[in-house]
């Protein structure tokens, strides 16, 4: 892109140009916005674009092209919709791809349920829909509210599409319909309704579709309700949300199975296909005849969703993450498709793991282009036997990364060679060094390698860590390139530079103003996303927000690091985290930390580097003390430990039920320690308790407590 000139000033061809350049453009971002429901700009920077477009062919009338962005209907919303944060989360499902998946998933219930082997665990089956997932508030039997699913927690509203979905109750027939509910289910459009409309689009020169999923969401969320009330949605009932208001609780029933009756005659569509199974047989022989009929279903379904029967065991289960321990999705395999493996190329991770990356003959799978497919690792290029120029199988499944499944051998090239995986970094000519029983090489470059420099950058600005959006590979490049951005901090300190940035070439007055705004937006974040954007080995998400409940602020976890840093300086070879020290031990208590995950914190704490970016990065933002979770619980923020064996729930239920009131469950009994709950046979906890004086309460004195 070239800078941009004054319209006043351009030249009749400059104009023609531009006006083809931007046509293009925003036909990109409208595609982005309305079929992947993906956009890559902010509102604000393509009213900017569209604005442009329009003064350039007001300056200059003949030069209109036919596809004129001014002649598309379907522009986009200038706001967006209302939000509505749900009172109990979206949850999305785990997976399982086989049987032995699915036969985990029922082992991990039985385990946690504390059942029998064998004993009855009836589970309902029914077809995952491919649409988008949708919620809808009932009061007094009258529909009054409707909303995305949207991240899980905020969706948006569209109350007044979903009115315009055909087998969406308005009312429900009920003579006496619960005076509070909230009904979920996924809105899809139907395969011949989906090639209607897009025959329909074709016709008028619009951009079709690329499949029932994706126009079905941009059909729900339309701005104009009159555009969604032409498109024939369709909505399958499955779940619910909150079951009251301030009244009284919803019925739904016992099981599973009596809700979706519950469903149906209050006038849902429920899905006709759902099957109560009774055995892994059972379950399996659905998942055959349904996968079997996949093809002539008049709607995508993508999997299988199971779910446990009893409402009651479902409320034990409660959910991991973002799924439900209850439910899982067994989804149908991913589709294959042959191409040739032209190169092996290598990408340096932000911690400067070595991937090797297949660069494929492009293939259309799953109705998606691909080019590029991962390898994993150097191991894994050897068990394939995979080289350049192989003929190979390439799989795509939902959203994750394409792989190479197979290699045709027999029709390997007469002169192919084995792939040889350089033993330096590609980027830094740094060795790369792969740790004995370690399956990663690894760049040793550090901090000069810029390969690492750039991934660590984008991991900071990506979605779930500072989610600056708008700051794409190519500023992170161009800013490293040129010394403006070296380091996180940096980037808050951008606006600085506002007129020097907006003098750059192909940088509008409105991207760099788009740029600075969505910054200055995110100088104030929580502590988990402030430590995960730091990119510190192995802590992911999820640690990352176990760190930031245990820890509170980020001075407080800032300091226990450093703490936890010096005591392994001391005690390097120890092998038991309360060898270690105190501060070691109690990271290593929170759950899922273990002394893997508690040395990366300490390499990341033993860089002077890092310290330094961090403490210079937390001078620019405002970082957000972690919220404890369930205040009022007398458990919040306490360390507890269960020993010995518990005879009313399993020990998994039990660390559950303890976390969702706010405790965190450790393995270990320490000074820090808040009770000991001592099931039959405890031993030597409870003795290390006693000498500690740390209070212990019989199983039942514990359930008294928690009020069970
Ligand atoms: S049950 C507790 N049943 O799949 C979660 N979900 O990948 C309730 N979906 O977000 C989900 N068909 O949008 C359930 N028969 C079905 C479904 C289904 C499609 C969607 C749903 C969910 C997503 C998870």
């Amino acid at each position: 892109m070239t800078a941009e000139i004054d319209i006043e000033a351009l030249t009749e061809n400059q104009a023609r140009a531009e006006l083809a350049r931007l046509t293009l453009e925003l036909q990109r971002h409208d595609d982005a916005y309305y079929l992947r429901d993906a956009p890559k700009i902010s509102d604000a920077a393509y009213d900017a674009l569209r604005q442009r477009n329009r003064k350039i062919e007001q300056r200059f009338p003949a030069l209109r092209l036919d596809n004129s962005p001014e002649n598309r209907v379907g522009t986009r919303p200038r706001d967006g919709f209302a939000q509505i944060k749900h009172r109990t989360p979206m949850l999305s499902l785990s997976n399982a791809f086989s049987r032995k998946d699915v036969e985990d998933f029922i082992d991990r219930i039985r385990r946690f349920l504390s059942l029998e082997t064998g004993s009855a665990l009836d589970i309902v089956a029914e077809p995952k829909i491919d649409g988008l997932s949708a919620t809808v508030h009932y009061r007094d039997g009258r529909f009054i509210v409707g909303a995305t699913r949207g991240d899980g927690a905020v969706g948006e509203d569209v109350t007044a599409n979903l009115q315009t979905v055909v087998d969406l109750p308005k009312t429900l027939t009920d003579a006496n319909p619960p005076s509070y509910i909230e009904i979920r289910g996924e809105v899809y459009m139907q395969k011949d309704d989906f090639m209607a409309l897009n025959a329909d689009r074709e016709a008028q020169g619009l951009v079709a579709y690329a499949n029932p999923r994706n126009s079905a969401s941009g059909s729900l969320r339309q701005l104009d309700p009159a555009i969604t009330a032409q498109r024939a949605l369709r909505f399958f009932a499955y779940s619910w949300g909150v079951l009251a208001d301030d009244g009284p609780v919803a019925d739904i029933g016992e099981t599973q199975w009596e809700f979706l009756d519950r469903l149906k005659a209050w006038s849902f569509s429920v899905n006709p296909h759902a099957h109560l199974c009774r055995s892994i047989d059972d379950i399996m022989a659905l998942y055959d005849k349904i996968q079997a009929k996949r093809a002539a279903l008049p709607y995508d379904i993508d999997g299988i969703v199971y779910k446990v029967n009893k409402l009651d065991w479902q409320k034990r289960l409660g959910m991991v993450t973002r799924a439900p321990r209850w439910a899982t999705a067994h989804k149908f395999p991913a589709e294959r498709v042959q191409t040739v493996l032209n190169q092996i190329t290598i990408q340096v991770g932000r911690t400067g793991a070595l991937t090797p990356v297949a660069n494929l003959e492009p293939v259309t799978v799953g109705g998606v282009v691909v080019s590029r497919a991962t390898l994993h690792n150097e191991d894994e290029i050897e068990r394939k036997n995979i080289r350049e120029g192989d003929a190979v199988i390439v799989q795509r499944a939902g959203d994750v990364i394409p792989q190479v499944v197979d290699v045709l051998t027999d029709r390997r090239p007469a002169e192919s060679k084995p792939f040889r995986f350089p033993d330096t970094c590609p980027a830094c000519g740094s060795h790369a060094v792969r740790p004995k029983g370690e399956v990663v090489r690894r760049c040793t470059g550090g901090l000069i390698c810029p390969a690492q420099g750039v991934e660590r950058l984008k991991h900071f600005v990506s979605r779930n860590a500072f989610d600056i959006e708008g700051f794409g590979t190519r500023h992170v490049v161009t800013f490293l390139e040129d010394g403006l951005v070296t380091k996180p901090g940096d980037i808050f300190r951008l606006r600085d530079h506002q007129s020097d940035l907006k003098t750059r070439e192909g940088w509008g007055e409105q991207s760099v103003d788009n740029l600075l705004a969505v910054i200055e937006d995110r100088r104030t974040i929580p502590l988990h996303r402030f430590i995960y954007a730091l990119g510190v080995r192995q802590v992911g998400e999820a640690t990352a927000k176990l760190l930031a409940r245990q820890y509170g602020s980020l001075q407080a976890w800032r300091s226990a690091m450093e703490q936890v840093a010096a005591e392994r300086a001391m005690a390097k070879h120890a092998v038991k985290a309360e060898d270690v020290g105190e501060a070691y031990a109690e990271l290593c208590s929170i759950d899922q930390v273990g002394l893997a995950l508690a040395d990366d914190l300490v390499a990341f704490f033993d860089e002077p580097h890092n310290l330094s970016v961090l403490d210079d990065l937390a001078e620019e933002v405002i970082v957000e003390d972690a919220e404890v979770v369930a205040t009022r619980s007398p458990l919040a923020g306490r360390a507890i430990v269960f020993t010995g064996t518990l005879e009313r729930m399993g020990r998994r239920e039990a660390k559950a039920r303890a976390e969702a009131l706010g405790a965190k469950v450790a393995g270990s009994v320490s000074k820090k320690t808040y009770l000991v709950v001592a099931g039959a046979g405890a031993g030597s906890k409870t003795k290390k308790a006693e000498e500690l004086g740390i209070k212990i309460l019989t199983e039942d004195a514990w359930f008294d407590l928690i009020g069970d």
